[in-house]
């Protein structure tokens, strides 16, 4: 139960890591917000998690989080409801295969902003309130393609760099009131995301895993568990691989 009584709030939570994250910190005794993209997405979420344990506290809401307005409601309910936000996991994301010839204006902007300026978005409305409280924690889900980049998809890895820019930016800035933020850079973990992609990325890639084996939704969340707990109390800056030892 390390995260007794704390609220959180988890963009991306309907599936793959951000639902593993959602679960390990219920099971942990936090309230969730968890956040889609849709109504329909949260609502099965909400349905999977009521049918494991029907005593979670768990919401969910499905903002716009590239409007601002949408996000700082989203916020001011969970306040309403729960009274505080200590802890924020920004992990909704968007992969990308697409070779860089075949790019246009509009595909580069899409996935900076649902990979970058929703993380902005979310985290700025949280902000100012975590201050307020004396502290919290703002988690966000970067790549390890943030260390190694990847042979297409060129917005992907430019947005997990930008990610850990943002971090380490803003662990500098924000340490001071008691703010700690840290990233978590997963390797090929099996969700819908790594399903998507196609099957020649995956296995060029799974051969450079020294643990010889994808990672699991949950191998991820638990170092979001960690890292959102008092046991990473003097942990901030940081972006955490957890990868099975890929070195590129
Ligand atoms: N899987 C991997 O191998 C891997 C590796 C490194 C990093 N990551 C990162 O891990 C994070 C989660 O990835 P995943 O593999 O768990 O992905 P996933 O299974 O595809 O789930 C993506 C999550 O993000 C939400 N989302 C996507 N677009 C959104 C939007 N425009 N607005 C709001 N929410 C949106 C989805 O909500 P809906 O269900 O409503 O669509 C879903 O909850 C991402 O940031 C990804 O870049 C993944």
């Amino acid at each position: 139960m390390i995260l007794k009584d704390k609220v959180a709030i988890v963009t991306g939570g309907t599936r793959g890591i951000g639902f593993a994250v959602v679960k390990g910190f219920l099971d942990n005794g936090a309230k969730v917000a968890l956040l889609g993209s849709r109504q329909e997405t949260v609502d099965s979420a909400l349905s999977k998690l009521g049918e494991a344990n029907p005593n979670y506290s768990v919401l969910g809401f499905c903002p716009d989080l590239l409007c601002t307005a949408a996000v700082e409601e989203m916020v001011r309910s969970v306040v309403n409801q729960w009274g505080r936000v200590d802890i924020l996991v920004n992990n909704a994301g968007i992969s990308d295969a697409k070779p860089f010839y075949d790019y246009d204006e509009a595909h580069f902007d899409h996935v900076m902003d649902v990979n970058v300026k929703a993380v902005y978005n979310c985290t700025h409305a949280v902000a100012g309130l975590m201050k307020e409280q004396g502290g919290g924690v703002i988690l966000n889900t970067s790549s390890m393609v943030s260390l190694y980049a990847q042979a297409s998809g060129s917005a992907y890895p430019v947005s997990k760099f930008a990610i850990n820019g943002l971090t380490k930016a803003l662990a500098r800035e924000l340490g001071k009131d008691g703010i700690r933020v840290n990233a978590v850079a997963p390797g090929i973990t099996a969700t819908d995301m790594v399903a998507a992609l196609d099957q020649s990325i995956i296995q060029r890639m799974s051969a450079g895993i020294p643990l010889r084996r994808l990672g699991t939704a949950e191998d991820v969340a638990n170092a979001f568990l960690y890292l959102a707990s008092d046991m990473a109390s003097y942990v901030t800056g940081e972006v955490l691989s957890v990868d099975g030892g890929f070195v590129g």
